[in-house]
């Protein structure tokens, strides 16, 4: 029976990966950040008797004594280093605290595998972001990066600090260069999931009109269920590699409210310019407006990721298209308004 840590367990993908590891019948343990409530994030949405298989360490990775001692008092086959600040938006208020999250805590936890497991294999949560102000369509592992935001920086330092320990120390550590990736647990900040809410409650009568930022921002979108089976397959190779995760198909945030809001049978069409652009709906209705606090001070414009070396060499292919993933999220807020 094999041993895992997930840091981040509380999010998003910590869920999904959590399902799977236990599915798989691991023993699985997570890194979880105290807080007032005791809220344990996503965790909450695992099954009782499956919540009680994992055994959850309080803490903080930015905290290095805490990160050794757990190394040092428990042995893990696999580590999942999921734990970020994973908001692009923020981190361009919050640069030091993205940093010390995403590089210090990095650190942290590569080099306690280092020092206590080196038999351990890692996993690092690289992403698309890295491949910013793209430099070849589509992106895969041997494009050039150009990184656009404290976030993109930072996770670009951790996916150097992978392959520099790799090489430098002979470890199993591997990047998954995922592109985004969604789901019913997304964060709530985050466009798709506050789009789905807003249609949702716009669609049961809500009089709000959803404000948004970018509308021709372009991302490749996946199911967050599928990728957590790519990183899993990573960690499961003879030899430590980088690997994109995508669907290579990309849509725009702007195809994306039009796609939520056919999930209700609310067709919208766009009218205006630049801020003054809105969407109405069939009886007149306006339901998007432009809120420049939303715009980015520099944005990714286009991502689309090549994943031909995942589906060789994994066997991985991601297979929920576009308007299924939008209408899986706005019937999961439908079913919750
Ligand atoms: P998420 O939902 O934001 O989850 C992030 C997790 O990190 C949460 O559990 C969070 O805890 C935890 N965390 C944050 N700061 C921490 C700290 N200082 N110490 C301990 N834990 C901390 O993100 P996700 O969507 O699941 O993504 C997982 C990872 O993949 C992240 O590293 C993200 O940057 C990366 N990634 C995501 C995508 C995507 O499209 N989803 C694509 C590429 C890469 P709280 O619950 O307490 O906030
Ligand atoms: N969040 C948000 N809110 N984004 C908006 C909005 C809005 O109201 N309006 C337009 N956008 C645009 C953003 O400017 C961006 O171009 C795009 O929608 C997607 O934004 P997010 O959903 O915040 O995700 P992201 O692409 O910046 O980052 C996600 O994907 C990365 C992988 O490429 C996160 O999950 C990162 O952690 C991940 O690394």
């Amino acid at each position: 029976m094999k041993t895992a840590l997930i840091t981040g367990i509380s999010g998003q993908d910590g869920y999904f990966l959590t399902t799977l590891l236990l599915q798989k019948g691991y023993v699985v343990h997570g890194i979880v950040r105290r807080n007032s409530q005791a809220s344990i994030g996503t965790l909450r949405y695992v099954d009782d008797t499956d919540r009680a298989r994992v055994q959850i360490h309080w803490g903080d990775v930015t905290d290095h004594v805490f990160i050794e001692r757990l190394f040092r008092e428990h042995d893990f086959d696999e580590v999942y280093h999921l734990a970020a600040q994973s908001f692009v938006g923020l981190s361009f208020d919050n640069p030091k605290l993205t940093y010390d999250v995403n590089i210090g805590g990095t650190l942290n936890v590569v080099n306690a595998v280092k020092e206590f497991r080196p038999k351990a294999k890692m996993y690092f949560a690289a992403t698309s972001e890295m491949f910013g102000k793209v430099h070849e369509t589509p992106q895969t592992e041997e494009t050039p990066f150009h990184p656009r935001s404290p976030y993109g920086i930072s996770k670009l330092a951790g996916f150097w600090t992978m392959k520099n320990y790799r090489e430098a120390y002979n470890l199993f550590f591997v990047n998954g260069i995922l592109f985004n990736h969604e789901s019913e647990h997304r964060g709530e900040e985050f466009v798709t999931k506050k789009v789905s809410k807003a249609v949702a409650r716009i669609s049961k009568g809500s009089d709000e009109v959803l404000m948004v930022g970018n509308l021709d921002a372009k991302r490749d979108w996946g199911y967050a269920g599928e990728y957590v089976e790519g990183m899993w397959r990573m960690m499961q190779q003879t030899e430590p590699d980088d690997y994109v995760l995508a669907t290579g198909t990309t849509h725009s945030v702007r195809e994306f409210i039009e796609s939520a809001f056919r999930c209700v049978n609310m067709p919208i069409t766009w009218s205006g310019n630049n801020l003054e652009e809105v969407a109405f709906t069939a009886d007149g209705r306006v339901v998007v407006r432009i809120d420049p606090t939303f715009f980015r001070p520099s944005e990714v414009d286009v991502l689309i990721g090549d994943p031909s070396k995942a589906e060789r060499v994994l066997g991985w292919k991601a297979r929920m298209r576009f308007d299924e993933l939008v209408r899986v999220m706005v019937e999961h807020e439908l079913a919750t308004v």
